[in-house]
């Protein structure tokens, strides 16, 4: 709900996948706030949804227990999952048309990001040529390569078996960044780079600003 520039961080995210053609959505959320976003978003309609669907996480679980959340939602069919503090510059619906086009597995978005202190914060992907990706390393020390694993993720129905095999990571949370290397592992996983800005709102206080400067600059923004 926090702001980016004039509005809502959350609208910024639905607004990118109704644009790629996405018409039904389930938003998951948590804490001492989740009737704000019925309040905003209500059926969805304003925003061109569908139908759009709620659940409530009552723990910082994690992305990958959020995801589990939406199983029924999805009804064991193929999925996208979108963070909700990412925002994208370019349109989605390329992305998305490749993966329709994909006949199973996973497919990931990369975005390339110079500054280590950047990377440090989020999953980074080891390449083995410009588009294969040999394993993603969630908040390394040391980045091995400068692209950036975003928080857009499309998975076949495979995933909903994936989930209950995971373990919580140091943080205790279910990291979908161990989904996202179950499928790497077996050779199952296509990746997009990205072009245009990418930012993640939710990474650190300095990307929050960032990320509000360059949709003030570039008034995305409505
Ligand atoms: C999550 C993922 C990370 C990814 C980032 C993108 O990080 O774990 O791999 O790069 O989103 O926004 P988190 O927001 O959980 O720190």
């Amino acid at each position: 709900m926090l702001p980016i520039y004039d509005r809502p961080m959350v609208t910024y995210a639905i607004e990118a996948l109704v644009e790629a053609g996405v018409q039904e959505l389930m938003l998951v959320t948590g804490g001492t706030h989740a009737g704000e976003f019925f309040r905003l978003l209500g059926n969805g309609h304003d925003y061109g949804i569908d139908r759009l669907f709620y659940a409530y996480q009552d723990q910082a679980g994690g992305i990958a227990e959020a995801l589990g959340l939406a199983e029924r939602f999805v009804d064991r069919d193929k999925v996208c999952v979108m963070l909700a503090d990412n925002i994208f510059e370019r349109s989605l619906r390329p992305i998305v048309e490749n993966f329709e086009r994909q006949d199973g597995g996973g497919r990931i978005v990369l975005s390339r990001v110079e500054e280590d202190e950047h990377l440090r914060h989020l999953g980074v992907a080891v390449m083995t040529d410009d588009t294969r990706v040999a394993q993603i390393v969630e908040k390394p020390e040391s980045p091995p390569s400068k692209f950036a694993v975003t928080g857009i993720y499309f998975y076949d129905a495979q995933v909903w078996d994936v989930l209950p095999t995971l373990r919580p990571s140091g943080r205790g949370e279910l990291e979908i960044t161990d989904v996202n290397n179950w499928y790497v592992g077996r050779q199952a996983m296509e990746a997009d780079v990205v072009e245009g800005f990418w930012g993640d709102a939710g990474e650190s206080i300095d990307a929050y600003y960032e990320v509000n400067d360059f949709v003030r600059r570039n008034r995305t923004s409505r």
